[in-house]
């Protein structure tokens, strides 16, 4: 009779395994776990905690070990839980009993902090470099249309008439702000827990700042208890890319509206719609909706994180494994998001001739016909509302404001001379002559003001 035979009632003890299994998900830790393992063993030596010719079989183990996993052959076992356990395991097998050596002084909980904020700053900087790529796709853009008019929009209604440029560096500067916070949120990642063993600090007169040093980590945690169980960073990180994914999903939102026929005012690359199998008129902007939807998600992982760490008594809890798959996704999600909008952007077509239209159409020179008015003494808010039934007038003929006669605009108010058919688009723009106003001047100097930013942000 099998052992299952006589339990009964037990369930499969692989399903319960299964439960604490993480090996599919944290995997992809293996080179920062791997290094941090390197500099543990090196530091070992160093301090004389363990000899040169063992730190050197640890070393070259793991570096075996790399290379195994990075070439697929790499024998992973779910048995063993997570990449600690395998690798660990793996280097048994492959150098004897010295393996044993390496978890001196170390537990896995300072590991996997460790290794956690190792991946955490290379996914900032990885994230920062595709804001910079979309900035740049943007900036282009708005560099090549200088010139160009549309409708900028309250409430989705036609307002007042923008620089296209003007528009597009408004989404320069939401993404200026992401980049700080990433910026941020890598410096703050940026402390090495290792050392700090299990929970109380390591029991050997370990070198934390060499160790920090060789891992490329510019201060070392303060306090064991903390480094074991924080996880601020993942949050900082998760925050910032809600952040920034609700920017890009409005972004995408005006790329739905603005290449739609109704609007007709850009018209995205093949490479970024798709066809529909029955209409075979359409050019569906999928690329920039699932950004839109794949939003949701993001905002999910941060409160999945948030949830998890609410009400975790200090130290380590099993807990806190739960804080990578909604991590990583978030980080693959928010960096193939930025790597898909940067080349939409830069191959997008404007359609500068349906924004003009849109422009004059839309009785969007309404407001300096009032401040017209409030210039020749009359108060803002009369002239708001005699340009109100001139509007009214107007829509009732057919007519746009430059195709009104004089007499016509003299029956609203005394106070309209000639001039007044002298009211343009280009006239309306280049009132708005305030820093940060879409003037052409302003705009111009805005936008090498944006590319001087651009340019010294090489570095994160
Ligand atoms: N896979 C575990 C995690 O990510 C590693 C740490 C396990 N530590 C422990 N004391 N069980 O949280």
């Amino acid at each position: 009779m099998t052992k299952k035979q006589q339990e009964p009632s037990g369930p499969e003890p692989s399903a319960v395994h299964s439960y604490t299994v993480s090996l599919h998900y944290d995997r992809r830790l293996y080179r920062q776990d791997i290094a941090g393992s390197i500099a543990h063993a090196r530091m070992l030596a160093r301090q004389g905690i363990m000899t040169d010719k063992d730190a050197e079989l640890i070393g070259m183990g793991l570096v075996a070990i790399r290379e195994e996993i990075e070439r697929g052959e790499f024998p992973w076992r779910d048995e063993l839980e997570d990449l600690h356990m395998n690798v660990e395991a793996r280097l048994h097998e492959r150098i004897g009993e010295v393996a044993g050596k390496l978890h001196t002084g170390r537990s896995r909980n300072d590991q996997v902090a460790t290794a956690m904020r190792l991946y955490a700053k290379e996914a900032c900087d990885k994230t920062l470099a595709g804001i910079r790529a979309l900035q740049g796709a943007l900036l282009k853009q708005a560099e090549a249309n200088l010139t160009t008019v549309l409708p900028g929009y309250t409430h989705l209604q036609r307002a007042q008439p923008v620089l296209l440029a003007h528009h597009l560096l408004a989404y320069f500067h939401m993404l200026e702000r992401d980049a700080e916070r990433f910026r941020e949120t890598r410096r703050r990642a940026d402390v090495m827990p290792l050392g700090s063993a299990a929970l109380a600090g390591a029991a050997y007169p370990l070198d934390r700042r060499w160790m920090a040093k060789e891992l490329g980590f510019s201060a070392i945690s303060k306090n064991s208890m903390d480094a074991i169980s924080d996880r601020d960073f993942l949050l900082d990180y998760q925050a910032a890319a809600a952040i920034g994914m609700m920017h890009l999903s409005r972004l995408a939102e005006e790329l739905v509206l603005w290449s739609s026929e109704e609007f007709g005012f850009v018209r995205l690359a093949d490479a970024f719609t798709t066809g529909s199998s029955i209409m075979p008129q359409k050019r569906n902007p999928d690329f920039a909706e699932l950004a839109r939807g794949k939003t949701g998600r993001v905002y999910g992982h941060l409160v999945g994180l948030l949830t998890v760490l609410k009400g975790l008594p200090l130290t380590y809890n099993r807990d806190l494994q739960e804080d990578k798959e909604g991590f990583f996704d978030t980080a693959d999600t928010l960096q193939a998001t930025l790597e898909v909008f940067a080349p939409m952007i830069e191959s997008m077509t404007v359609r500068a001739e349906r924004m003009r239209q849109a422009t004059e159409a839309g009785y969007m020179l309404a407001t300096d016909l009032a401040d017209y008015l409030a210039r020749r003494g009359v108060p803002f808010r009369k002239a708001h509302g005699i340009v109100a039934e001139l509007t009214k007038y107007a829509a009732a003929t057919g007519k746009t404001y430059q195709q009104l006669s004089l007499e016509e605009y003299k029956k609203f108010s005394p106070d309209f001379a000639a001039d007044v058919l002298e009211i343009t688009e280009e006239r309306s723009l280049a009132a708005r002559d305030v820093p940060g106003g879409t003037a052409p001047e302003r705009v111009a100097q805005a936008l090498a003001e944006a590319r001087k930013l651009l340019e010294a942000a090489d570095g994160p």
